[in-house]
């Protein structure tokens, strides 16, 4: 069965981020068409990226960047559960993304972010040109929640419109990978 990969990322104490990833996984296992797991780039512990010879050479010097691509190769596809800092992306998921090249190609990927003025939409449109450069395939719609409404004290809650939106997303990658 096709593997897929949802990646929280906001590596920051006290994150919001892994309450929301966790709700994904937890809707996404309903389903029988794919196995999902969590991808936690807190517990991946990256350093900035420090490897000699860009990705794209896929000539990789150190074991942490090794087992990385080990994680990513295994998986069919992705979704990038996301908040929005400064009105962009973290730069945890930033690094994570530039560490590695063909092991993001041609890969189904969603979207889901969360935050205030703009619920996490600007970090989604920033990652969409970086995302394009690695050949990954993003789906047009993605899912944007508002912290005002579906969050309290730390902690993401859900409710149906939320759910019906981030139950349709996985409906639509599943769609999207080749088979
Ligand atoms: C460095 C930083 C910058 C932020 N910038 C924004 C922003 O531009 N827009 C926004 O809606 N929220 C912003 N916030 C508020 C976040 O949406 C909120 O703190 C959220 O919980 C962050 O996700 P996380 O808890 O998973 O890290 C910012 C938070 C931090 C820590």
């Amino acid at each position: 069965m096709k593997k897929i990969g949802i990646i929280i990322a906001s590596v920051r104490e006290g994150r919001i981020g892994e309450s929301v990833a966790k709700h994904v996984l937890e809707l996404a296992k309903r389903s029988k068409n794919a196995n999902y797991s969590l991808i936690d780039l807190k517990k991946i512990n990256l350093p900035m990226l420090n490897e000699p010879i860009p990705a794209v050479m896929n000539d990789y010097q150190y074991p942490h960047t090794k087992a990385w691509s080990k994680i990513v190769s295994d998986y069919d596809g992705f979704i990038i559960v996301t908040p929005e800092y400064n009105h962009g992306y973290p730069a945890a998921i930033k690094n994570a993304l530039d560490y590695l090249y063909v092991e993001w190609n041609n890969k189904p990927l969603a979207f889901i972010a969360y935050g205030y003025s703009a619920n996490g939409a600007r970090a989604i449109e920033q990652l969409r040109q970086v995302v394009s450069y690695l050949q990954l395939k993003p789906l047009w719609k993605d899912v944007v929640i508002n912290l005002g409404q579906n969050a309290k004290d730390g902690a993401f809650f859900s409710n149906d419109t939320v759910d019906n939106q981030l139950n349709e997303i996985i409906k639509d990658i599943e769609n999207t990978l080749v088979s």
